[in-house]
């Protein structure tokens, strides 16, 4: 018999009370997922499925309970480490990946150096005016002066042209800049992006709105695929049927925790 696969996450009793507001937002949340394995969480609006998410990336500390990675606490009442810090060296993907409900903020980018982008860190700082003019004098002239830059863009940009064909997407639109495309395709383009920067855990907070039955089918399988390799993921949506379809278990989240669902 296999040995039962060591968990990624762990979730340990975690509660989550604003303070000023009268109720908590959930409590006694217990989760464990393994390497490879795809957990589904759904709930009505308002259940806590975002909280729940910032909570277990390090972004909002929990009122009780414990969030571990590879058993190292992330977060927690007394600390909490954000998923930005987790990456050991700047040039190594994070060990969480997360994907936003609300749209990117990111401007300036052509949507291949978004998805391909590896630093998170760095990425964040093309939106100030510094990173702007990095990305656009001094880059520039750093592929003309040094070739191997260029050739290392040029594999990148036809890797997501790879990306964006095997999701059955027209493949102009890796070169296109992100403020120019549809909520639903930057979605897309968010979940390439959290599934290749990524080492232990990827969190998608809701990556199948605004998208096609068709695109979102395609992007579900792609989903589960890259947790074949070893990641485990987590996939908050409302649509129980794409869930079922990405996810080996599904949980919905009420305020007394998570109820398992029939999957
Ligand atoms: N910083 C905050 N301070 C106080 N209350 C908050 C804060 N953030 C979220 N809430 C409240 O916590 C509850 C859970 O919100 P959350 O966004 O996590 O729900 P959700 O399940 O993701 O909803 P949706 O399905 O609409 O995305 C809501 O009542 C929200 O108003
Ligand atoms: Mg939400």
């Amino acid at each position: 018999m296999d040995a039962p696969l060591k968990p990624v996450l762990q979730v340990e009793d975690v509660s989550l009370h604003f303070s000023g507001v009268a109720t908590s937002v959930f409590q006694h949340v217990n989760l464990s997922i393994a390497q490879g394995e795809v957990v589904g969480i759904t709930g009505q609006n308002g259940s806590g499925k975002t909280s729940l998410c910032n909570v277990i990336c390090g972004l909002v500390r929990p009122t009780s309970g414990c969030v571990r990675i590879d058993g190292s606490g992330v977060s927690s009442a007394s600390k909490s480490i954000s998923f930005w810090q987790m990456t050991k060296d700047t040039t190594e993907p994070c060990q969480i990946s997360r994907t936003f409900q609300a749209r990117s903020s990111i401007q300036g980018l052509k949507a291949w150096q978004f998805v391909e982008h590896n630093d998170s860190a760095e990425l964040a700082a093309l939106g100030t005016f510094s990173g702007l003019i990095e990305a656009f004098f001094v880059e520039p002239l750093r592929s003309i002066f040094l070739p191997n830059t260029w050739t290392k863009s040029e594999e990148l940009r036809k890797r997501c042209l790879q990306e964006l064909l095997g999701l059955e997407l027209d493949e102009a639109i890796a070169e296109q800049s992100l403020e120019t495309l549809s909520l639903g395709i930057r979605r897309v383009l968010e979940v390439l992006r959290a599934l290749k920067t990524v080492r232990r855990l990827f969190v998608l907070d809701e990556p199948f709105t605004n998208l096609r039955p068709k695109t979102a089918r395609v992007l579900s399988e792609r989903i589960r695929e890259q947790a074949k390799t070893g990641l485990a993921g987590l996939v908050i949506d409302h649509d129980r049927f794409l869930l079922r379809e990405v996810a080996h278990r599904l949980y919905e989240l009420t305020p007394a925790g998570l109820v398992e669902l029939q999957c």
